[in-house]
């Protein structure tokens, strides 16, 4: 897909823009606190249905103003063009309309128009907290498969309603057995399944990110990602998980929460046969992060049949300069690309299909280099 134009009207510091992109490389530059993100996060809330920083969207709002509007018209890779329109009053709801048509909630647009990013945040994720990488395989395989998404629903809703009933057990109340092993029935065979859709998103995942990460380091460093089963080093399924259930009965009961389940899960990374958690520089993790987003963006390009749009907030910082044009050489000719920096020089003047925007305050520059998607 591609984003042509967006005008956003009382959105963050950003009080009335209209803006036109190119259809390969968009930079944008600034000093800090002036608007790059916010840009960023305007042309993703169109993928994800709200904000990818909060989940208030009243903070969208421009501090002192009654409202927000923002309206992106674009196109798809067969060439239908379409407009999405996103607002919200001071007090309302937000509103999102696709095409013209008013829509119900703005979890409808999800799906619509398919994005990956990046934010400087993602340089945890292949060093922090286990719940970071869960997210990223569940969110690749939603996007390309909504069977997963549906498993993974399911999966969710069960484990609330499970761990409700062994909460109420533990603070006292009665232990429903026979309405704990229904429960169990369901997790296991929604969490097998769970399962297994994040093993097979993996394997397409990794090749892919294995054949990034030597493109752009120009050699073979032997990345590895591998599923971690926290209840199967085997990752048997829904029988196990049946087993695991069970095995962890009594602790459950006392501590009144779900012990065994996909939920627990992780990926482990290695580069070079060394534990990226533990090993890695801050480079390495952080080249580890985009290359992950990039191999995101092309298996969901392989499976839709649709190039998401790639949106890059301050990728280019602790990365060496052969990194840099390697991620660059990466990008370019595959992908709509918006790239934000306060460093200007990490943006060329040379580069082909590239417009630039200053922003100052909330004001963006007029572009310079091609400012039109044809
Ligand atoms: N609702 C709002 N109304 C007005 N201004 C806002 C609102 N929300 C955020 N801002 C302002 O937007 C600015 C931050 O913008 P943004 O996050 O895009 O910065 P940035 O250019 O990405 O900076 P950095 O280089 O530090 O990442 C801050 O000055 C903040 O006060
Ligand atoms: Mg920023």
């Amino acid at each position: 897909m591609i984003v042509e134009r967006l005008h956003l009207n009382s959105y963050r510091n950003i009080e009335d823009a209209s803006l036109e992109f190119s259809e390969r490389f968009n930079f944008i530059t600034g000093r800090n606190a002036q608007g790059k993100t916010n840009l960023l996060e305007a042309i993703h809330i169109f993928s994800l249905g709200r904000s990818f920083r909060t989940r208030r969207s009243s903070e969208l709002i421009r501090f002192g103003c009654d409202h927000f509007f923002l309206r992106l018209t674009g196109r798809s890779d067969s060439g239908v063009e379409f407009k999405l329109e996103m607002g919200q009053e001071k007090s309302g709801r937000t509103k999102l309309s696709i095409n013209g048509k008013q829509m119900n909630g703005v979890s409808e647009i999800l799906g619509f128009m398919p994005s990956v990013i990046f934010t400087p945040r993602d340089v945890e994720l292949s060093s922090g907290p286990p719940a970071g990488r869960r997210v990223y395989l569940d969110y690749t395989a939603a996007q390309v498969s909504p069977g997963f998404l549906a498993d993974l629903k399911e999966y969710r809703q069960v484990l609330k309603q499970r761990n409700s009933l062994l909460r109420a057990a533990a603070a006292g109340g009665v232990f429903d057995e026979a309405q704990l092993g229904v429960w169990d029935e369901a997790l296991a065979g929604k969490g097998g399944a769970v399962v297994k859709g994040r093993i097979e998103m993996l394997e397409v995942i990794s090749e892919r990110a294995r054949e990034i990460f030597d493109e752009v380091l120009g050699r073979d460093d032997g990345l590895k990602l591998a599923y971690r089963c926290s209840y199967d080093p085997d990752a048997g399924g829904e029988d196990s998980l049946r087993a695991a259930l069970l095995a962890a009965r009594e602790s459950e009961r006392r501590r009144g929460y779900t012990l065994a389940g996909p939920h627990y899960d992780d990926v482990i990374m290695e580069i070079a046969g060394e534990d990226v958690r533990r090993f890695a520089s801050q480079g390495r993790k952080r080249l580890l992060a985009v290359v992950l987003k990039l191999a995101q963006a092309d298996v969901i390009m392989a499976r839709r049949g649709e190039r998401p749009v790639v949106l890059l907030d301050d990728i280019f910082s602790e990365l060496d300069p052969g990194v840099v044009s390697g991620v660059r050489k990466m990008l370019s000719d595959r992908y709509q690309s918006f790239i934000t920096s306060p460093r200007g020089e990490d943006f060329p003047g040379d580069i082909s299909g590239a417009s630039r925007y200053e922003v100052e305050n909330g004001v963006f520059s007029a572009p310079e280099g091609p400012p039109k998607a044809s």
